[in-house]
């Protein structure tokens, strides 16, 4: 098995990921009958592991889906697609409803399926974090809307896919969704922070959007820089009148957005907050890791 190849874990064992089968029976193929959580390495071990696994068992328990798997038998399984992976890594561990069902009707009893993929860490561009990206807000005003709620990480992105691909075409890096409400969420696979006066506003766990395990740890690192932060809808006047902005992921970290559709945000640049906060994200990464912390509840030092 070559070095760097990407992998899966799938019906109890580790193949290539380009030799890994899945019958085109299982529901996760037919309906996105299915649930996730991308989890990333630093320094070859994965980075809040047990965060990832809290919310991997309440976006299954949102969809009435079982996991037989206990926390021990995931770890193990992140740890041997790790230990035949070098390099930093993102490991998506996958739950489908299985096969089985009549048409859409949930199978009885169900047999959930679990695939884990290990694939090579691919973050944007260094010149994505030095300038900084543009997003894109829809056009239309339409309210993002896959009928599973926000705080589920569900197979079915093609919401997101579709906005992503709309940016795209504008010649956006990443595309907003808009909550139920009119306000601003997060983006297709990022949450969204907002700086305005030196404080932050980042869109409440009640205004539509995934709880970003990014977005819980910079809440933290703001609170230990003595950076104020409140959490609540975000519209467009906090927007177009931020002086800077940011997004959030696993695999973006904190990533520096200087364009609203084509307008700058504040100086267009990369700002003195973001900058902070990066640090102060990276810093912390590496605290957790050396202490070997799996979920954020477990404590941080003040930075
Ligand atoms: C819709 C959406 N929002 C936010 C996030 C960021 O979440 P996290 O920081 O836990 O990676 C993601 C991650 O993929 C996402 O898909």
């Amino acid at each position: 098995m070559a070095k760097t190849e990407p992998l899966a874990w799938i019906d109890g064992g580790v193949v290539p990921l380009a030799a890994a089968r899945l019958p085109l029976t299982d529901r996760g193929f037919l309906f996105a009958d299915s649930i996730f959580d991308t989890v990333r390495t630093y320094g070859g071990r994965p980075f809040l592991l047990g965060d990832h696994l809290d919310r991997l068992r309440a976006s299954a328990a949102a969809v009435f889906l079982p996991v037989p798997w206990s926390d021990s038998e995931l770890v193990a399984i992140a740890n041997e697609l790790l230990a035949r992976h070098p390099g930093e890594a993102s490991l998506r561990i996958m739950i489908t409803r299985g096969d089985g069902g009549s048409g859409l009707a949930l199978p009885e009893p169900q047999r959930p399926r679990l695939v884990v993929l290990c694939r090579p860490l691919h973050p944007p561009d260094a010149s994505a974090y030095r300038e900084g990206v543009s997003v894109v807000r829809p056009p239309g005003g339409q309210a993002k809307a896959s009928g599973v709620p926000s705080h589920v990480k569900s197979g079915s992105y093609l919401a997101n896919v579709l906005a992503l691909r709309e940016a795209r075409q504008r010649g956006g890096f990443e595309a907003l969704l808009l909550a139920a409400d009119g306000s601003w969420s997060e983006a297709t696979t990022s949450n969204l922070f907002v700086v305005r006066d030196g404080a932050l506003r980042t869109p409440g766990l009640a205004d539509d959007i995934l709880p970003g395990i990014t977005r819980a740890l910079v809440l933290e690192v703001a609170a230990s820089l003595g950076i104020a932060a409140t959490e609540g809808a975000v519209g467009d006047a906090d927007l177009l009148g931020a002086d800077e902005l940011f997004l959030t992921s696993s695999i973006k970290e904190v990533l520096p957005v200087t364009r609203v559709d084509d307008l700058p945000v504040g100086a267009g640049v990369p700002g003195p907050v973001t900058q902070r906060i990066s640090q102060g994200f990276a810093a912390a990464v590496q605290r957790l890791q050396a202490a070997g912390t799996t979920r954020l509840a477990d404590g941080i030092d003040p930075a």
